[in-house]
């Protein structure tokens, strides 16, 4: 049972790739390095006892992607991470976001069809819902205009899936993850935020640790209990969990149409001060934080309507926020420790 897994030695890639081999899938990594580091994969090996392959290129290439495919023909699905995902360079650099995350997926695409592989969960966002009409918000909601040439390469990429499928082609399953924080328990593997974090729990554990003198909270005048924004936070190997069942179900003929598409939320939507207070709770720490104005582009609250993929997937989120927020402070403590 062999997968690709593109990007899969990013964060939540290399979080897929050990469950994978854990439930005992060959994993092929495709990865350009360009936001990772090769040493992963030996951490993936430290792990779970299997050090994957790991294939150095970049997607975009046609040529190498094509023969990447003819050598591995015998490929029993792909799982797509691989795409650039910072929403505030996508703004300044549009056409990188736009070349990187559809050509690498249309490259992926053309080498499966052209060797007859079928199956690919294709990593989209919660951000395609921009703000919601109606919260929890399920599968069933409009797409609203993206806010961001990220967030439109996410809506793109579902409609080239969604075309592509309907040419009889292939088969895809999508999953639209929330907010993914947290490490692996052993804290070999994590998030890596290259340079100054916009994330809020990298950027949480990098101000506690010393490496940020403060963290701003981004807008206290939001319509929500405490003013701050509301986000669902779920944990990445609960994430990478629903991977392996999502290409399982495809390998095993399960699907219910040729493109599925799921949210992978927990149901709860925390406030940042929320999680803040979580992250004191666990660390016993204070953490220099102060209110400013809000983020451009930033919506208000969004949390996950989960009851479809836990119905159709029989996967739920388990670990909850102190579970995942001190996950996510011991990676960053045995980050700086060496
Ligand atoms: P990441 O940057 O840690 O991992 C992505 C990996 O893909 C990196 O290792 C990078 O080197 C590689 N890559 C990028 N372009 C490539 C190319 N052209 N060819 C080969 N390799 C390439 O990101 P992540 O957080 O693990 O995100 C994985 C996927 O999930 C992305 O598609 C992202 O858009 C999506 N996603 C992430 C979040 C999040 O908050 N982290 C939320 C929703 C969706
Ligand atoms: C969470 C909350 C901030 C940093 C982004 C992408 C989205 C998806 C997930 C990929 C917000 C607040 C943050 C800080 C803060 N990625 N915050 N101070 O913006 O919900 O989603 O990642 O698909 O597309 O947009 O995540 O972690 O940046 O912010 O107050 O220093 O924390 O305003 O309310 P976001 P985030």
């Amino acid at each position: 049972m062999k997968i690709l897994v593109t990007g899969g030695t990013g964060y939540i890639g290399s979080h897929t790739v050990v469950e994978l081999q854990n439930k005992g899938f060959e994993v092929v990594i495709v990865d350009s390095l360009f936001n990772s580091t090769a040493d992963i994969a030996d951490k993936i090996g430290m792990i779970t006892g299997t050090k994957p392959t790991l294939e150095v290129f970049d997607l975009c290439d046609q040529e190498k992607t094509a023969d990447f495919f003819k050598r591995h023909n015998d490929l029993r699905g792909v799982i797509h991470f691989a795409a650039h995902k910072a929403v505030g360079e996508s703004v300044e650099k549009p056409l990188m976001y736009y070349r990187n995350n559809l050509e690498s997926l249309i490259n992926v695409m053309q080498g499966m069809t052209d060797n007859n592989i079928q199956n690919i969960v294709f990593s989209s966002s919660c951000t395609v819902y921009g703000q919601p009409d109606e919260l929890p918000v399920s599968e069933k909601a409009p797409i609203k205009k993206a806010e961001s040439p990220y967030g439109n390469t996410k809506q793109i990429a579902e409609e080239i899936i969604s075309d592509t499928v309907s040419s009889g082609d292939l088969h895809s399953i999508a999953l639209r993850y929330f907010n993914p924080i947290g490490a692996h328990e052993t804290a070999l593997i994590g998030e890596l935020p290259i340079g100054v974090p916009n994330n809020l729990v990298p950027f949480i554990t990098q101000t506690a640790i010393g490496l940020r003198e403060q963290i701003s909270v981004f807008g206290d005048d939001y319509n929500t209990p405490d003013g701050t924004a509301i986000r669902d936070y779920i944990h990445v190997v609960d994430l990478a969990k629903a991977h392996v069942i999502a290409i399982d179900r495809m390998i095993n003929n399960k699907m219910k149409k040729d493109f599925e598409i799921f949210n992978l939320g927990t149901g709860n939507g925390y406030s940042v001060l929320e999680v803040i207070q979580s992250f004191e709770k666990v660390s016993r720490l204070k953490l220099n934080y102060k209110i400013v104005g809000r983020r451009e582009g930033d919506i208000e609250k969004v949390w996950a309507n989960p009851d479809f993929s836990n119905k159709e997937l029989g996967w739920k989120a388990e670990q909850g926020l102190d579970e995942m927020i001190a996950s996510s402070w011991k990676w960053e403590q045995e980050l700086r420790s060496k």
